[in-house]
């Protein structure tokens, strides 16, 4: 954030003009100013560079990169990831470079380094911002032994679309989760020191509205009215300034008709005046020259101009700065103190990380895939994971009972690390199958996967597979999809099970009537319309990354009670997209009293007679599993709702009390989450919008009085003229657990 910062004008008069500059206080400021004045225009410009290759730098370091560096005309490398290149490159920076500014090395940390943690869709499954910093910390201490200290992380882009493959970095739907997990994130990364070797600067990325992005098509147009904007995407980044991140990453897409790596409506009024954001923003991959593909840049000299009139300092990896910033200065386009302001961002977060005093990596590779760090992975996954369905509890497992493991994701340690893992190895990965074996004694596990892989068509081992599960008392069907199903470029139109799943699925329910366990590895909700009726129960474990297999299994054998809570809406079919828990009612919400299902209209139904409501004749208007849904071993109950009073307080507080009790035989977590609604505003508000949670631990017969206060500025939101503000007039209070099942009660603010 901006500091106040003394500044005493001091007016020379040179040559009979006057100038003033501005001196400031600020010790950091000051090194700013000393080292700035000994920069060329050429070394100036080099630092907006970041140069690099795609995912690792094969053969040796290029002549013409050396020479680069040594000129001052790179800023930062990109998936530099050889030790000796990384010493290399930032030997020749420091020492001989005209300045000796150091570099900073990049990489797409995204969840975990060596040690990977579930994907972040799955991370959001936990609820639990500790144990997301945790896993934070652990990739920068990771990567920072192989000279990474700055990571394209955290992913903050909100997704309604579970087409979109991107959704499995995202945080999910809700702002305010994704907002405690923002924090969360930032605060492991870069740690409470950010010149400590073993810290990673953060980059709250993609800002903003890349998760919009029409049909869930990837890189495709984002239209967001400036209310929803502010309501709903931003606020996640907002959070990651108040944690302190230091860099920003613009994305791909438009947003409202001008692409982000040229919108200056966010990258300068939003961040820069608004926000007061003094670390500095970097393109996306060549998204500042993608702007000539949007039909926003005419050349890359414009695009050059529109990017750094806008405000992103640095450009990854396209060159249109390199070429033309110094034409553009010398035409006068370009105002040069624009281009100060730029460099001036980048050596401040320089100056922050150390770089100058310490530029060199620290060698630590006895952390790398530590036992601590195994453990919080496994912890991770085990909290990520999210049980959907659990007919006559037919988990956990029995002790004498024979499993058949079969489906295409048992085995499939590459897969199981999810998406955006360049450094994560499958060697390194614990499969379901490996752990299977490990607790159970042999006699009891028949394995025939029936598949190789998930997009598998061919039935020739289907038979193998229902042979496996007659000679055993339960089927343990790994399902899913491929890691490279999701992440970037990978939409999905059709977000059932790919391949041939679902039929062999049905074949084993049809050929042995045997009960079936259905585990997912995705990264993204799957629709399970097809067979949810063929399974008796449903484990979704995200893609859950290196402890995997130790995690699903404990969760099967009952070692683990599960804890997961969805972070998006699981829908029952890709038809009811987008679709989200924070809806607006809409003049005619639908409503289950008078919803008539597309079976049961009378054959000749007189054209108005089916209750005339928002909702699909098939599909209905409930998803299959609401946002913050998610089932234990043992049972909650919820009693006794109460508010401190009938309206807020002078303080602007209101005390939100309840009872919550283990009412089953087991110890659990709940995560009990708490929603609001305001019920008029000034625009329309939505049906329910998140603003606590906490994580209850509970013993059986255990009951806790819980207590959550409700400040005035958790009712505010941004009105039709973009302020933040409280409107008078009725409100609810829901507790509950999940979006749909919840405890109400009513409160005004006067
Ligand atoms: C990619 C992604 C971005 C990533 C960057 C560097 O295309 O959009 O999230 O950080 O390029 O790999």
């Amino acid at each position: 954030m901006r500091r106040i910062i003394p500044l005493f004008i001091i007016t020379v008069s040179l040559f009979g003009c006057e100038s003033s500059q501005q001196v400031s206080q600020d010790p950091l400021e000051q090194k700013i100013d000393s080292i700035m004045s000994k920069m060329s225009l050429t070394e100036k410009i080099g630092q907006t560079a970041q140069r690099g290759t795609s995912s690792r730098v094969k053969g040796a370091l290029s002549e013409e990169l050396k020479t680069a560096v040594r000129e001052g005309r790179v800023g930062s490398l990109i998936n530099v990831m050889n030790k000796d290149f990384v010493d290399e490159l930032q030997r020749i920076a420091v020492e001989e470079s005209p300045n000796g500014i150091p570099l900073i090395f990049a990489r797409d940390v995204i969840h975990g380094f060596k040690t990977i943690f579930p994907i972040p869709l799955g991370q959001a499954a936990t609820w639990n911002p500790e144990l997301v910093e945790a896993g934070a910390r652990v990739a920068a201490v990771e990567a920072s032994t192989y000279g990474v200290r700055w990571t394209f992380a955290p992913m903050l882009d909100i997704s309604r679309d579970p087409r979109w493959g991107r959704i499995a970095e995202s945080p999910g739907e809700d702002p305010f989760l994704a907002s405690e997990l923002s924090a969360a994130y930032v605060k492991g990364f870069q740690g409470d020191d950010l010149s400590d070797p073993s810290s990673m600067v953060a980059c709250a990325k993609h800002f903003v509205g890349y998760g919009a992005a029409e049909g869930g098509r990837d890189y495709n147009t984002a239209i967001i009215h400036e209310p929803l904007l502010r309501n709903v995407y931003l606020p996640p980044f907002k959070k990651a300034i108040e944690a302190g991140v230091q860099t920003f990453m613009s994305g791909f897409n438009e947003l409202n008709g001008v692409p982000v790596s040229g919108n200056q409506f966010l990258l300068d009024q939003v961040l820069r005046q608004e926000w007061a954001f003094d670390g500095f923003v970097v393109s996306d991959w060549n998204s500042v020259t993608e702007m000539i593909a949007h039909g926003y840049c005419a050349d890359e000299k414009d695009a050059a101009y529109k990017a750094a009139r806008a405000g992103v300092d640095m450009e990854m990896t396209s060159q249109s700065y390199d070429k033309h910033l110094q034409e553009l200065i010398d035409e006068g386009k370009l105002d040069v103190n624009q281009l100060d302001r730029m460099v001036r961002a980048i050596l401040r977060v320089k100056f922050r990380m150390g770089l100058f005093e310490q530029p060199y990596r620290i060698d630590n590779e006895e952390v790398v895939l530590s036992e601590d760090h195994l453990k919080k992975a496994k912890d991770a996954a085990l909290q990520s994971i999210v049980m959907l369905k659990n007919e006559e509890d037919i988990l956990p497992l029995k002790t004498s009972q024979k499993v058949a493991v079969i489906g295409p994701l048992a085995n499939a340690p590459l897969d199981q690390l999810g998406t955006w893992i360049f450094d994560g190895d499958q060697d390194d990965s614990v499969t379901p199958l490996t752990s299977l074996k490990e607790k159970l004694t042999a006699n009891r596990v028949k394995v025939a996967a029936g598949l190789d892989y998930s997009r598998d068509r061919s039935t020739a081992q289907f038979s193998s597979a229902v042979n496996a599960a007659k000679q055993s008392d339960i089927v343990l069907f790994f399902a899913g999809e491929e890691a490279i199903l999701s992440g970037e470029a990978h939409s999905r139109a059709h977000i059932n099970l790919p391949g041939a799943q679902e039929e062999l699925i049905k074949e084993i329910r049809k050929k042995t009537k045997k009960p079936i366990v259905l585990i997912i590895q995705a990264g993204r909700p799957i629709v399970l319309e097809n067979i949810l009726d063929d399974v008796d129960a449903v484990l979704m474990a995200w893609h859950p990354g290196t402890m995997g297999g130790p995690a699903i299994v404990d969760v099967l054998l009952g070692d683990y009670n599960p804890s997961g809570r969805l972070p998006v809406t699981w829908p029952k079919s890709v038809g009811q997209v987008p679709i989200y828990y924070n809806y607006k009612n809409t003049g005619r919400p639908a409503r289950e009293e008078s919803f008539v299902g597309i079976d049961d209209i009378p054959i000749g139904a007189w054209q108005s007679s089916l209750g005339n409501n928002s909702h699909y004749l098939d599909d209905g208007f409930r998803p299959q599993y609401p946002f913050g849904y998610g089932l234990s071993y043992t049972s909650f109950e919820y009693d006794n709702l109460k508010v401190s009073e009938d309206s807020l307080n002078s303080n602007g507080e209101l005390k939100v009390s309840f009872e919550l009790t283990n009412t089953g035989v087991l110890p659990g977590v709940e995560t009990v989450q708490l929603y609001i609604r305001d019920h008029v505003g000034t625009i329309t508000r939505p049906v329910k919008e998140l603003k606590k949670f906490q994580r209850v631990v509970l013993n059986p017969k255990e009951t806790k009085t819980l207590e959550l206060t409700l400040s005035s500025s958790d009712l505010k939101f941004y009105n039709a003229e973009n302020e933040f503000v409280l409107e008078s007039g009725q409100f609810s209070v829901f507790v509950g657990a999940n979006a749909q099942n919840t405890m109400k009660k009513d409160f005004w603010v006067r």
